[in-house]
């Protein structure tokens, strides 16, 4: 499919902007195997078509989290098994909302304005695992809605 997105209109619900986006990203991954380019299209799918402060991904390298693709500010490179919100989700392979991020024990600030946090980890069969980490600049910015759809988009990766 043609790479472009039809951004969802701002008066929708969350959930529908999930709803009109998911199909968009299902199209953007069709036939494309790379796992970097696929990440890439997602951080800016969601970056873009659901306007949050920052998307990522961070790669585990067998040691650690590495940086990967993403969408907004220059962040934090390597994050540690255990440390930050990031590190823990992956040490524990659990989503983690954080409502507030000054209220997160650990919480690894890459940005002031970042104020409140999704991670998702991963781990597939293929060897690849990491988190997908959403930022938004909103306090209370997410909700289960959120790590079910954001669950389902990582799982797209998994080819
Ligand atoms: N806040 C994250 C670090 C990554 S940045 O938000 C992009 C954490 O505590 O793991």
């Amino acid at each position: 499919m043609a790479e472009d997105l039809k951004i969802p209109a701002g008066t929708l619900t969350r959930e529908d902007k999930y709803v009109e986006l998911y199909p968009q990203i299902v199209g953007l991954l069709d036939g494309e195997s790379d796992p970097i380019a696929n990440m890439a299209n997602i951080a800016s799918a969601l970056r873009f078509g659901l306007e949050f402060f920052w998307v990522g991904f961070y790669i585990y390298n067998s040691t650690e989290l590495v940086l990967g693709p993403f969408q907004g500010p220059p962040a934090c490179t390597r994050i540690k098994i255990g440390k930050g919100v990031c590190g823990t989700s992956f040490g524990n392979m659990e989503t983690i909302v954080v409502p507030d991020v000054e209220q997160f024990p650990g919480h690894i600030a890459c940005s002031a304005l970042s104020k409140s946090e999704v991670v998702i980890p991963f781990k597939f069969a293929n060897g690849l695992s990491g988190v997908l980490d959403v930022d938004s600049d909103k306090l209370n910015d997410f909700t289960s809605v959120d790590s079910l759809w954001l669950n389902k988009i990582v799982e797209l990766l998994n080819k």
